[in-house]
């Protein structure tokens, strides 16, 4: 971050202070406010926080007007096409692409450790069968913190390398198992033979009864879609991560947070809340009475797997996963699939209304994702685990990158009163 010689005059009760602006490589110039409270005595308001820099990094950068992400300056739709999930990972990780033997490495150290430990399975049976299995993420991850105590001290640059490695290769295990859990079927066992998407798929879906082999075009999407949820910025359970990890809580803990912000439908909950959206639709017929509702301020429906905070034009990621729908589907032979019917049917309608046209309403990231995940024969309430499981290297590169900051400290925002003045405490007689 490049401090300019700019500086922004605020003009308060006739006294004038100076706010340093800061440079980007790219984006919005930033105002530096971290002294003002100091030298005027006032706080900034900014619910939401809709034009505040919480932090500085180096790891993803989004351009809402031009729909752009990068990561580490790679466009999003490259890396998608051309890259797979670990390299990115490795990417976002450590700053670069990996040279062949780098990449080996690191694809090697992910996978030797996708196991979790043996007791931890005991861990999901104390949930009910028809748990969430974002409710099983949130305390088997959490709990890890019970299990890996040699790393778990932020402060050891090896433990942080450890428990990166460890959160990137045990979140697909996790998740394949609470899904097991909640279908009643027996845990299935990583495969150090077989890739990352490969891995997950055979743990969600192989029986002990017969072998099973991983489709390809499949595994393929299934990569390519845990790469389109790799890491978004400062989304709302980065910054919980953020948040959490300021106060030198362990890495787990932290992720177990994330995930917990995640599954709001407002979040990650909305490819789940999307396809369920879809299904209540039903038929394109329908369509224009979704519509009326989602316009009407006295209606809190809102089309779900529309709308950004920052992408005010187009999702980069929405167009890759509509291309994948299409293969996806085409593949197994559901591309008249009536939810994609009506999702193609309930895009074309939105983006050409003018309510959503005006509000820059535009199918995000989890307007197609449940589609492709409901034909891979997930479950609607795997969609959110899945985006929590690609999310994790997000949340540890980010998690990494500032936890390596020596300027680090913890997060504690503050407020704009409107409560009671002080006030003496009355005797219950006299009230
Ligand atoms: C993700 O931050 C990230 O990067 C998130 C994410 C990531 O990768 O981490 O990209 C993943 O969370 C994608 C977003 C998934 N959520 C949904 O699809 C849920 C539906 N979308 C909305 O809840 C909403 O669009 C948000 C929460 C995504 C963004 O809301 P904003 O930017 O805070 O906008 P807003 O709520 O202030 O709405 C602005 C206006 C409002 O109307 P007015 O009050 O101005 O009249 O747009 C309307 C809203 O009513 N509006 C919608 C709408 N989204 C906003 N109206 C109908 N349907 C919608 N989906």
């Amino acid at each position: 971050m490049v401090k300019s010689s700019k500086t922004a005059k605020l003009l308060l009760d006739g006294k004038e202070y100076d706010l340093p602006i800061m440079s980007p490589t790219a984006g919005p110039e930033v105002l530096d406010i971290r002294k003002l409270y100091g030298e005027a005595g006032v706080f900034t308001y900014d619910p939401g926080f809709t034009s505040t820099a919480s932090c500085d990094s180096t790891i993803t950068f989004i351009d809402g007007g031009k729909g752009e992400l990068l990561h580490r300056g790679y466009p999003i739709d490259q890396l998608a096409e051309h890259s797979h999930y670990l390299e990115v990972c490795y990417l976002l990780l450590y700053g670069n692409l990996p040279k062949p033997a780098e990449l080996e490495d690191f694809e090697n150290r992910v996978t030797n450790h996708t196991m979790i430990h043996e007791q931890m399975g005991y861990l999901f049976r104390g949930f009910r069968r028809d748990a969430h299995p974002m409710a099983i993420m949130t305390g088997v991850v959490g709990a890890m913190s019970a299990f890996y105590h040699d790393s778990t001290d932020i402060n050891d640059p090896w433990q942080r390398e450890v428990a990166s490695i460890r959160m990137i290769a045990k979140m697909p295990t996790i998740a394949a198992m609470a899904y097991k859990y909640t279908i009643g079927q027996p845990f299935v066992y990583p495969r150090n033979d077989l890739d990352y998407a490969s891995n997950f798929l055979r743990m969600c879906f192989a029986v002990p009864a017969e072998n099973y082999e991983v489709n390809p075009i499949l595994s393929r999407a299934m990569d390519r879609i845990f790469t389109l949820h790799a890491d978004h910025e400062q989304n709302a359970s980065t910054s919980t991560v953020r948040l959490a990890s300021s106060s030198g809580a362990n890495p787990f803990a932290c992720i177990a947070a994330g995930i917990a912000c995640l599954w709001g439908p407002a979040h990650g909950g909305a490819n789940q809340a999307c396809l369920e959206m879809l299904r209540e639709i039903g038929t394109a017929d329908r369509i224009p009475e979704f519509i009326k509702r989602a316009k009407d301020k006295d209606d809190p429906f809102r089309l779900m797997g529309f709308g950004h905070r920052v992408y005010k034009n187009t999702d980069p990621r929405a167009k890759v996963l509509k291309r994948s729908a299409d293969e996806v589907l085409d593949f197994l032979g559901v591309n008249n699939n009536p939810l994609l019917q009506v999702a193609k049917q309930l895009e074309e309608v939105a983006l050409n209304d003018e309510y959503f046209a005006d509000k820059k309403l535009f199918p995000n990231v989890d307007f197609y994702s449940g589609i492709i995940l409901e034909a891979m024969g997930f479950p609607n309430s795997m969609f959110t685990p899945i985006f929590a499981l690609s999310r994790t290297v997000g949340w540890i590169s980010q998690w990494k990158e500032m936890i390596a900051d020596p300027q680090v400290k913890i997060g504690r925002p503050r407020q704009l009163y409107l409560g009671e003045a002080p006030r003496d405490y009355t005797d219950i007689e006299k009230r």
